[in-house]
């Protein structure tokens, strides 16, 4: 068992040298199967994870490697984050997490994204409709990629698609490292003002919406958490929903223009290969590049290295889901591989709410695109597309193609 670090701890994020591959430094690490301490913002050292097997260990044990923001030694990603997301039950664990966590469920089951299958297909059109209007070259990201998800989770919530350009400006820059506290801080309060008003009008004139039964049953009736906890709901939930499945579809409409074969696969047969091409882009890409954090609770050996207590730990899914140990040919983009095993959503108790819905708006988004918009090609070269290196979550700033 090892306690000490040789070699000076790399500064995090890690740079990638290729756009369409982790990090060189944590393949290496990971390669030598122990985890590796890093650095971050803060001069704070926690430890990197990035074997498949490892990151599954830490994920599944909440009792030993917690999800607190608010504990010493968690590795925050900025001294905002404590502040703006220290008190959400995503940031908790057991009791402070699940009983949330089972109210929010429902609204986001495999059955109940499905149905949402006819309305994503028509608004899917919609943008396609729209895109046909604009001066080509046209930014896939802006007009396609971004409002695809932004419109559908406004939907579930209940916010008319008039006030999403609005939700979605606020919510991008709460993800982006290079905004500053103050910035952020005013981000939410505008994403807060615009929710409390369709919050405030749904306890009048309840509907269907998730956000008119989080204030009308679990705040009125059941008392579950107050009026400002329900508006926090429906921030976090904006937040999570939009920004990670627009950067997804963003770059799986990327990796299908640039491997034809692949794309007419998926097009040969939409209703069979659509699936496996989403589970394949979740692994090829594993978007959320810097998450999932967490603090070590007890003493506890991984991969032959002991973590102690009150340390910090980050996964690293970009070289999880390209771990050979678990994937076969991992490099290679695959849209028929046959696998559930990637954890781009995550894995254990805070995998991601939303990935049913995510699935579906990706199901539905890449095979309509290129079938309407058969001549797609982008109008740069690829050298001169600029990923967001420096987010959260892994993708394109923008898209520029033509047709
Ligand atoms: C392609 C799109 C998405 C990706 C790659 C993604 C990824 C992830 C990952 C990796 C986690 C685990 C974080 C952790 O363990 O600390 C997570 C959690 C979460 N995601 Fe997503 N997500 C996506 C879409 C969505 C959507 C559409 C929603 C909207 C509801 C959402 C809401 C959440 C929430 C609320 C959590 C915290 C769950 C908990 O702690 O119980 N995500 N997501």
């Amino acid at each position: 068992m090892t306690t000490t670090e040789q070699a000076p701890a790399p500064q995090f994020p890690l740079h990638r040298g290729c756009p369409f591959a982790p990090p060189e430094r944590a393949v290496e690490f990971r390669d030598e199967g122990t985890p590796r301490r890093v650095q971050i913002w803060n001069g704070d050292q926690p430890w990197l994870i990035t074997r498949h097997d490892q990151i599954r260990e830490v994920l599944s044990a909440p009792d030993r490697f917690g999800a607190d923001v608010t504990m010493p030694g968690f590795p925050n990603s900025s001294d905002a984050q404590p502040h703006v997301e220290g008190d959400l039950f995503f940031r908790k664990d057991g009791a402070e997490h699940m009983p949330t966590r089972r109210i929010l469920n429902p609204d986001f089951t495999a059955k109940r994204s499905q149905t949402l299958r006819p309305r994503i297909v028509e608004l899917t059109h919609e943008l396609i409709d729209h895109l046909e209007t604009l001066e080509r070259p046209v930014d896939l990201i802006e007009h396609f990629a971004l409002a695809v998800p932004t419109v559908v989770i406004c939907e579930v919530l209940g916010v008319p698609p008039a006030d999403s350009p609005r939700v979605h400006e606020a919510s991008k820059k709460t993800v982006q490292l290079s905004v500053t506290k103050e910035e952020k801080l005013a981000a939410m309060q505008d994403m807060h003002d615009v929710l409390e008003v369709h919050a405030q009008r749904k306890r009048s004139r309840p509907d269907s919406s998730l956000l008119s039964r989080l204030v009308n049953v679990h705040v009125d009736e059941k008392h579950d958490f107050d009026f400002e906890y329900a508006i926090r709901l429906g921030m976090l939930v904006i937040g999570a929903g939009h920004e990670t499945t627009a950067n997804m579809i963003g770059l799986g409409i990327l990796a299908l223009l640039r491997e034809p074969a692949q794309r007419r696969i998926l097009l040969s047969d939409p209703d069979k290969y659509a699936g496996t091409c989403v589970e394949e882009m979740m692994r090829y890409w594993s978007m959320v590049q810097t998450e999932p954090r967490r603090v070590c609770l007890q003493d506890t050996e991984i991969g032959g290295t002991l973590i102690r207590a009150g340390e910090g730990i980050i996964c690293n899914l970009p070289t999880a889901n390209r771990d050979p140990a678990v994937f076969d040919n991992p490099e290679t983009l695959d849209i028929t591989r046959v696998q559930r095993q990637h954890i781009g959503f995550g894995f254990g108790v805070h995998q991601c709410l939303g990935q049913n819905l995510s699935r579906v708006e990706m199901q539905v988004a890449w095979p309509i695109l290129f079938q309407r918009l058969p001549e797609l090609r982008l109008a740069v070269d690829e050298s001169e597309l600029h990923f967001h290196n420096d987010a959260l979550t892994y993708g394109l700033a923008e898209l520029p193609v033509t047709w």
